[in-house]
């Protein structure tokens, strides 16, 4: 008997969230059922358009996409996760995270999934600048700490110079790799 292990996927808003079919199918083809969660930003960068990004990626996931915390009277409409990946993971919601901010449904899931001991990859995406802020190196070992996987420098992402990331090279297999077998 085959049990299908549920991965959340949770995009922030960085220019590889506007690729996410990538890592989604990849995803799937290691085995995982790949429920999407985007940031309000990221759920924003997706809804531009009335090219029904959000649709398509409803459809190849099979799961409604989750930007927004749901109302208390209403129902849990994704199954529970057995492992994360935050991929992008922009400056914004690592400094967020390590501070144990809560504020969209992105964060709850990435706070509370560290207390709950679940297995957690994260792929930033940053530039050179952003990530020299002091806050960042402290953050990226507050994670790390906690049990993240946090795959920022060789084996991971390596931040690149403003104005100058190539998304052909952003190592979303590394990140699919580092999942728990
Ligand atoms: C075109 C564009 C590209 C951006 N690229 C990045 C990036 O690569 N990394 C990053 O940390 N923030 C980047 N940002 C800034 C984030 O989108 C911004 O901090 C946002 O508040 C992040 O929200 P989130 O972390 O909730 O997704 C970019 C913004 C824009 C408009």
């Amino acid at each position: 008997m085959t049990t299908t292990r549920t991965l959340y996927l949770i995009a922030c808003a960085a220019p590889p969230a506007r690729r996410l079919p990538t890592p989604i199918r990849a995803a799937q083809a290691a085995g995982w059922d790949v429920c999407l969660i985007l940031t309000p930003s990221a759920h924003r960068w997706a809804s531009e358009d009335a090219t029904g990004e959000i649709a398509a990626l409803e459809q190849l996931t099979g799961h409604p996409v989750r930007w927004q915390y749901k109302l208390p009277s209403q129902p849990d409409v994704l199954p529970s996760p057995d492992a994360i990946l935050v991929a992008p993971l922009t400056a914004n919601t690592l400094n967020k995270w390590a501070a144990g901010i809560s504020d969209t449904l992105a964060l709850g899931l990435i706070t509370e999934g560290i207390g709950l001991g679940l297995p957690i990859v994260a792929l930033p995406h940053w530039n050179d600048a952003q990530g020299r802020h002091p806050a960042v190196p402290r953050n990226v070992e507050t994670l790390r700490d906690a049990g993240v996987t946090l795959l920022l420098g060789n084996g991971g992402f390596v931040p690149h110079q403003p104005r100058q990331g190539d998304l052909d090279a952003y190592p979303w297999q590394a990140a699919i790799d580092a999942l728990p077998a």
